[in-house]
């Protein structure tokens, strides 16, 4: 079986820190966000990833040669001259998709996060005969999202993309089973699959919808993916617990990289994601927050509800708080204070910012 993941998009919502790194290889929980996805899918039997790009192309290229060969799994690039949409990519690995063995195959945005029930959504697509059947989920507020309204078997008589008007809180989760008739309702042009092909198909009455179990969250914006890693660290606390930091400095569900180092008398935790070669000085406080790879922060310094890029380092006795994102190599000087800021790559922080900025 194949799949196909959309990982164009410049991930302009999770800049700063998109300006060091495509959003899919952003580490979240200390992976790249597709690791997740292409783990899963390997899980379910596919055999080939393709991913469809839109953008930095050599960074995805060195991407692949690391990660087919860590995963054992085939991953082809599918390289778009201009930015095909959601839909477009598909009729442009066309040929990829549909090699004439009639296989279903999935696709994924590149930006979702959740327990990848792929088996059950294979066999949930087979079961109805539809052209397609997307996971969906409930959500507080829909307008950000793609909407369907569905019958009790889960037949979708309506998809609306970012409707303005309250019609459903069932919202599209980003990830389908597709049967290659599909593929024939495609052209090759830029082109929305939520905004085009969905609402055509759920009018022919061959789209489903199956409701997803368990936790789902959109990372693509750093609010929400402070939340999604709340969510998948509980996640990880039911399903594979040991994986998870534990001792007296520890409190909730916190993940650390085995190579990061950590000092007396901290604490840390609950909902913390510290990643590879961090350095953490003693009586340090650290509550939600995201350390990327080789973050230093030094003695009593306090991170809470921000995210850290890679390589940044956070001086002693500083408080950083109130979704800061600092970018990659960001220093941020002794005792200061940082309410809110983003903070682009290579600066060095050398006052306090008492309230939410851009330090370009
Ligand atoms: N290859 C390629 N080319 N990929 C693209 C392009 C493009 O031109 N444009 C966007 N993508 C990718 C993004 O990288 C992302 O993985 C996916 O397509 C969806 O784009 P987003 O920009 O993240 O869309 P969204 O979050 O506003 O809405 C989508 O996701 C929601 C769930 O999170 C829609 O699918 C909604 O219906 C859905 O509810
Ligand atoms: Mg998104």
């Amino acid at each position: 079986m194949k799949a196909l993941i959309l990982v164009g998009g410049y991930g302009t919502r999770l800049r700063p820190l998109t300006l060091s790194c495509p959003k899919p290889l952003v580490e979240f929980a200390n992976k790249p966000m597709i690791i997740h996805q292409i783990q899963a899918l390997k899980e379910v039997g596919c055999t080939e990833v393709i991913l469809a790009i839109a953008y930095q192309p050599e960074v995805m290229l060195a991407f692949k040669d690391e990660w087919e060969a860590r995963l054992d799994i085939k991953i082809t690039i599918s390289q778009e001259n201009e930015p095909m949409g959601t839909a477009g990519p598909l009729a442009l690995a066309r040929d990829l998709l549909d090699d004439g063995s009639n296989e279903h195959f999935f696709v994924l945005n590149s930006d979702v996060i959740c327990e990848f029930p792929l088996n059950d959504l294979l066999e949930f697509h087979k079961s109805r005969g539809g052209e397609g059947t997307l996971l969906v989920t409930k959500v507080e507020d829909p307008s950000r999202y793609g909407v369907v309204v569905t019958e009790a078997d889960g037949k979708i008589n309506a998809f609306m993309e970012k409707p303005k008007e309250f019609v459903s809180d069932k919202i599209n989760a980003g990830i389908y089973v597709l049967s290659p008739r599909i593929l024939r309702r495609i052209e090759l042009r830029p082109t929305s699959i939520e905004r085009e092909v969905f609402p055509a198909v759920a009018a022919d009455g061959l789209l489903y919808a199956m409701v997803l179990q368990g936790y789902w969250m959109d990372i693509g914006q750093p609010t929400d993916f402070l939340k999604g890693l709340s969510l998948h660290l509980e996640s990880m606390n039911i399903h594979s617990h040991d994986s998870l930091a534990s001792g007296p400095q520890f409190v909730g569900n916190v993940l650390m990289h085995p190579s990061a180092k950590i000092g007396e008398d901290c604490l840390i935790g609950p909902d913390v994601a510290i990643g590879e070669d961090c350095e953490i000085g003693d009586g340090v406080r650290l509550s939600t927050c995201v350390l990327m790879r080789g973050v230093k922060v030094k003695k009593y310094a306090k991170v809470v509800n921000s995210i850290v890029g890679w390589h940044s380092r956070i001086g002693a006795w500083s408080r950083v708080e109130n979704k800061t994102i600092l970018g990659e190599n960001v220093g941020v000087k002794d005792e200061l204070y940082v309410n809110g800021a983003i903070v682009l790559p290579h600066k060095d922080v050398k006052e306090s910012i008492q309230n939410p900025q851009i330090v370009l």
